[in-house]
């Protein structure tokens, strides 16, 4: 499971809650908050939902919205940002991971401010934005990202 996201769940969350996945990919971080008791769901292109349009679960709302590694391969980035807002409880919190503009290894153009910007513009509270470096150890890859996290509150 990504470990920066198993961290931000500990320290704000006491108890499972119903999660949402925006772009779940292999569906990995689903399955692992399953395991931690969470009710999860995950979406992804791969499994006919196209981020690029705006959508709403029909399990709405959720204790918590992710998305990991998509943000930065989307157009319409104000969209998306609208898509985890409606899909939220009043006052619960999204976390979001993408790759910074300056990573030489993703061709991502998202900085940190303008992800604050988009933010911040949907109605977002206690936004904080970070970038670290973070050496991608997969057979194929090894390399170093430098990573976008951005998360917030309803
Ligand atoms: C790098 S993977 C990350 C997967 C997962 N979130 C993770 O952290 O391991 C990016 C995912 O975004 C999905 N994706 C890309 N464009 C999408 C779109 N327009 N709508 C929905 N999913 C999309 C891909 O299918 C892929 O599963």
């Amino acid at each position: 499971m990504n470990i920066y996201l198993k961290k931000f769940i500990e320290e704000k969350f006491r108890k499972p809650g119903k999660a949402l996945d925006l772009g779940a990919g292999d569906f990995f971080d689903v399955a692992c908050l399953k395991q931690l008791g969470w009710k999860c769901e995950g979406v992804d292109i791969k499994t006919g939902v196209d981020l690029e349009k705006y959508f709403l679960s029909e399990k709405h709302p959720f204790d918590l919205v992710f998305s990991n590694y998509v943000i930065h391969k989307l157009n319409d980035k104000e969209q998306f940002i609208k898509t985890v807002f409606d899909n939220l409880k009043k006052d619960s919190w999204f976390f979001i991971h993408t790759f910074d503009k300056k990573d030489k290894n993703s061709k991502s153009a998202l900085t940190a401010d303008h992800l604050r910007k988009i933010l911040s513009r949907q109605g977002f509270k206690n936004i904080k934005t970070g970038v670290f470096s973070y050496y991608d150890n997969e057979e194929g890859h090894k390399h170093w990202h430098k990573i976008l996290e951005a998360t917030g509150k309803k």
